[in-house]
């Protein structure tokens, strides 16, 4: 009897062409590209041109996941689209990107859960292929940060480490039993007591009579806001929890994994988690020195990436860990 699973069939990525060196941003703050690089790691980002949108973003990256994974727009049946820098209020960006992809009544909706979107968006995937209710679903994660952060010296800490960027997967069924690709199992976790920890206060329904004012401005108060130390102990404390608790559910041993992908906020996170976990570096795959925070967008660009340049392929056991605002953070581990 064949089992219905839901497997990884594509993925692609989409970052900017303009890319923002430290070097740039020493001219706009007070700031040095040897506290950039010793903090976070990262060394250069991409930044959105004048009329680049989010959903320039989305489109390529979905175009080239369904190009690897030999599907056209019109194969997809649901866009779930991730993000925390959103094109409009509303609608969607998910709704913008299924113009863009030609679509006309292909359902589709943005998911909220900043960093860790990525992860929320494919376990929703994997429940509605492997429930029966689509074939294929686009996942996709997509930032465009430059536009929201405050890129003078009171928004360093914040600013100096975020990118633009979109990447996605194809989320396919796979009733064949020979073939082992597969989403295995993921797990996600979510802390609102922290909600404010890191976060963007306005615009906001909550305030009345409007959802921004001047004071609110003047204030700066619609820049993110982060308590950076606090972010970092929670994360490193917790991606590990979450990663172990999702390989032995799925009776799997961190030797098995062939490539670890972490949410890119900060290398030396990630470094600190691989090394508390005895995770070599060859097994983990980073390019935040490249593209910097690109959020919901990083574990997917990430994915693609380390897919192009042959660091996986089909039959590579893959576990993907992320952790963000709200807190919210989950792993998962796939089989391509
Ligand atoms: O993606 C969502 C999840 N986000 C994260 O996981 C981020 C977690 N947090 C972090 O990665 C780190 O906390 C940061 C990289 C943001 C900051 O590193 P840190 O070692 O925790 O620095 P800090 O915030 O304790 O600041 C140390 C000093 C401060 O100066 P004083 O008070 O010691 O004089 C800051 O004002 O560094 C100063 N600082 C900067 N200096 C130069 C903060 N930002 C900058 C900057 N350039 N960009």
């Amino acid at each position: 009897m064949t089992t219905r699973r839901a497997k990884i069939s594509g993925a692609g990525f989409y970052v900017p062409e303009r890319v923002v060196t430290n070097q740039e941003l020493e001219a706009l703050m007070d700031t040095t590209d040897e506290w950039i690089q010793q903090r976070s790691g990262i060394k250069e980002r991409r930044y959105v041109s004048p009329g680049e949108t989010p959903a320039d973003l989305g489109q390529h990256a979905c175009e080239r996941a369904l190009q690897s994974a030999g599907l056209d727009p019109q194969d997809v049946d649901m866009i779930l689209l991730a993000t925390l820098s959103a094109q409009h209020e509303f609608p969607g960006t998910s709704f913008f990107v299924q113009r863009r992809l030609g679509l006309e009544d292909t359902p589709c909706m943005d998911l909220r859960a900043q960093c860790t979107g990525f992860l929320y968006a494919l376990t929703t995937a994997n429940s509605l292929v492997r429930a029966g209710q689509y074939d294929r679903v686009l996942v996709v994660g997509c930032e465009v940060h430059s536009t929201g952060i405050d890129l003078t010296t009171e928004g360093r800490d914040v600013a100096v480490l975020f990118g633009d960027g979109a990447g996605a997967v194809v989320v396919e069924a796979n009733e064949d039993d020979s073939d082992p690709g597969e989403i295995i199992e993921c797990r996600l976790h979510a802390q609102g007591e922290h909600a404010k920890r890191l976060w963007i206060e306005f615009p906001s329904s909550a305030h009345q009579p409007t959802r921004i004012d001047q004071e609110a401005v003047l204030a700066k108060k619609h820049f993110p806001r982060m308590e950076g130390r606090f972010v970092f102990k929670h994360a490193v404390t917790r991606m590990p929890e979450v990663l172990q608790q999702t390989l032995s559910s799925a009776s799997l041993k961190m030797e098995d994994v062939d490539l670890f992908l972490f949410h890119q906020a900060n290398l030396r996170i990630n470094e600190y988690v691989a090394g508390q976990l005895g995770i070599p570096p060859e097994k983990c795959f980073s390019n935040i020195e490249r593209y910097g925070n690109c959020s919901a967008g990083s574990i997917p660009i990430l994915l693609a990436e380390a897919s192009e340049r042959g660091l996986v392929g089909p039959g590579s056991l893959v576990c993907m860990t992320g952790f963000g605002s709200g807190f919210s953070w989950g792993s998962a581990v796939v089989r391509l």
